[in-house]
């Protein structure tokens, strides 16, 4: 991962460029990563607020893995950047499902995951990081749309140094780490590790999926990474979705 890099001082999009890059041959782990983007996405067909002083990568790879795979993806990379957070700058993260890093309940980043399935393989994975490295949480407002239960930070405050690079290394080392282990058929370990940095999971939790709208307590996350809600003595799965809860 990232042995070839595509760097930008400003782009549309990482996500779109990489996505571009899928139909070339060749690009398996490329990694595309620019200063800021002007049509920055999100989760959802929502807006994603990319100026000056945040990371805003995105890396294409091609895994050789059965689908049911696919949705391990967002909770490999969160545990990644999270671990990668803690060992660089010494600041404590959570996770929220399905895929954010918080601080205190503030998002901190996202994860963008594009997938192409084809005759029941993964043909691609477009794997879209936004981290709010050193911007001032007024610039990014727009991150977090109205209503959601939480406000955005940043991981280094204005008067603070941080090292951007040293963030992204050490989060491509973890990334590649947990990747081999998906690799060599152990998922067990890496739903243990997000469960353990996990602020869902014990809370009761109010989820919005294009179906409707469920309440439960989250009790866990499944093989699949689907959260796990326990529902008036059921326990339902929830696939995908956004979900709020208090801090
Ligand atoms: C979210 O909604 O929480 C996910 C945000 C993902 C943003 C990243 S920034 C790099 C990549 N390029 C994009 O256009 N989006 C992702």
């Amino acid at each position: 991962i990232g042995t070839k890099i595509y760097y930008f001082d400003s782009i549309d999009s990482t996500q779109n460029f990489a996505l571009e890059l899928s139909r070339k041959p060749h690009e398996n782990g490329s990694l595309v990563i620019a200063e800021r983007q002007t049509q920055g996405r999100g989760r959802l067909d929502r807006k994603w607020v990319s100026p000056k002083g945040g990371i805003w990568l995105s890396i294409l790879l091609r895994p050789n893995f059965e689908p049911s795979y696919t949705s391990l993806f967002p909770m490999l990379t969160s545990l990644a950047l999270s671990v990668a957070i803690q060992k660089t700058l010494k600041i404590k993260t959570e996770l929220k499902w399905p895929n954010d890093v918080t601080i205190n309940g503030d998002k901190v980043a996202g994860i963008l995951i594009d997938a192409s399935i084809e005759s029941n393989k993964i043909d691609y994975l477009v794997i879209g990081i936004g981290i709010n490295f050193k911007i001032k949480p007024s610039k990014i407002t727009s991150q977090i749309k109205e209503g959601k239960k939480y406000g955005i930070t940043t991981l280094v405050k204005k008067n603070q140094d941080g090292n951007p690079v040293k963030l992204i290394q050490q989060f491509l080392l973890e990334l590649e780490k947990s990747y081999n282990d998906i690799i060599s058929g152990s998922t067990a370990n890496i739903r243990k590790e997000w469960m353990k940095r996990s602020s869902t999971i014990g809370k009761n939790v109010t989820a919005t999926t294009t179906t409707g709208t469920i309440k439960g307590k989250a009790v866990g996350i499944d093989k699949t990474g689907a959260l796990l809600l326990s529902s008036r003595g059921k326990v339902e799965r929830v696939l995908a979705g956004d979900i709020a809860y208090k801090r």
